[in-house]
């Protein structure tokens, strides 16, 4: 209730935060999504201070990854989807929710964080600490399944039974949702990184070429895929030969790079699989009808619907608009604080 009357009053923007690995978004009720930049800072070499006064937060510090001059870093300060670097965590949240509010009041906002289900109370304090810290008045953080089926419109307050799939750069997250929670959910730390560095190897064994993650990550999003494709790709690349260091292009077909992310997207199948065998037979004949809703920057490989549908037998659907799926369920739960207060938690509970 005085949430009610707080919020109503209060002069500042509540905000919705997807604090990702790769990517941190922010988005409100009024605006939707206000920020979407990569999760990196650049920071001096052997310190945390961040370069440029602050400048090399985001955008900037992601352009910088792999080339960055001697004295100068380029950070994730998660990993695997929870705080590696606190204090470099803190100062990429307090830049950005100044960039979120610029302009706006100098009240602090109230926000709620998007969290891996799997993490433990002590990480779970560290995100609202380092949010605090960072310039929120308070912090209510959701487990990311359910902000992501609240952002893509399934039934998460009903009985009906649903299932989601988030596939972000460190971790995957599958869970099926019925009964107004989840009923089963399993995280692996298998997720759009392993697929890069999959391709990494890949190249440097079938090609004796060495090339850097941003590559890898580059090939995957231009040539990568789940599922045979009606026109198979190839592209270009430089690298470095691994015999005489000498650099070296190389072109790269799209069946060869499936092949080569084949272990990894079983790997995720496995946690989807393992999900349905957990589910209670009533809520798995929900999931008939209702199907798969896949979310997260590794739903976007082609052909992954049609991997899914393949070896589980259930349809599948991509979102729309699937890397600010979670960002917009957080937003939602703003609408109203007191509804959804049972997935909510804040520091006091922990
Ligand atoms: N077109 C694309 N095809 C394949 N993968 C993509 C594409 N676009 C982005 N990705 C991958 O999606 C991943 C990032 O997704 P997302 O932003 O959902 O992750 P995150 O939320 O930051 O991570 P996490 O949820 O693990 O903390 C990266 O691995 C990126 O390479
Ligand atoms: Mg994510």
């Amino acid at each position: 209730m005085l949430n009610r009357i707080f919020g109503r009053f209060s002069l500042s923007e509540d905000l919705g935060i997807d604090l990702g690995t790769a990517n941190t978004l922010i988005a409100s009720r009024e605006r939707g999504i206000i920020l979407n930049e990569p999760s990196v800072v650049a920071v001096y070499k052997g310190t945390n201070e961040v370069i440029l006064d602050g400048m090399g937060v985001g955008l900037e510090a992601y352009a910088m990854l792999g080339k960055t001059p001697k004295n100068i870093e380029a950070i994730r300060p998660l990993k695997g989807g929870v705080i590696a670097d606190f204090e470099v965590t803190e100062k990429l949240l307090r830049y950005f929710l100044r960039k979120a509010n610029e302009g706006r009041s100098m009240v602090r906002p109230r926000v709620v964080i998007a969290v891996p289900s799997g993490i433990t109370t002590v990480e779970r304090r560290a995100v609202i600490n380092s949010a605090e810290r960072a310039g929120a008045r308070k912090v209510y953080l959701v487990d990311e399944p359910m902000a992501a089926g609240l952002g893509v419109d399934l039934p998460i307050t009903e009985a009906q039974g649903s299932m989601i799939v988030d596939i972000g750069g460190g971790t995957t997250e599958v869970a099926v949702l019925a009964l107004g929670g989840p009923v089963v959910v399993k995280s692996v730390k298998v997720a759009g990184d392993d697929l890069d560095e999959a391709i990494l190897n890949f190249v440097r064994k079938n090609h004796n070429l060495q090339i850097g993650p941003q590559t890898a990550e580059t090939m995957k999003k231009t040539i990568g895929s789940a599922y045979a494709l009606d026109q198979e790709k190839s592209m270009e690349i430089a690298g470095r030969d691994t015999l005489n260091l000498m650099p070296r292009k190389a072109v790269i077909h799209s069946e060869e790079i499936r092949d080569a992310l084949q272990d990894t997207l079983r790997g995720i199948l496995r946690s989807v699989l393992d999900c349905l065998e957990a589910a209670p037979p009533e809520i798995g004949a929900d999931l008939l009808d209702s199907g798969i809703v896949v979310v997260g920057g590794g739903a976007l490989l082609p052909g992954f619907d049609r991997f899914i549908t393949e070896n589980t037998g259930l349809p599948c659907r991509i979102d729309k608009d699937p890397l600010t799926a979670v960002a917009r369920g957080t937003a939602r739960f703003l609408e109203d604080l007191d509804l959804y207060a049972t997935f909510l938690s804040e520091g006091d509970d922990l």
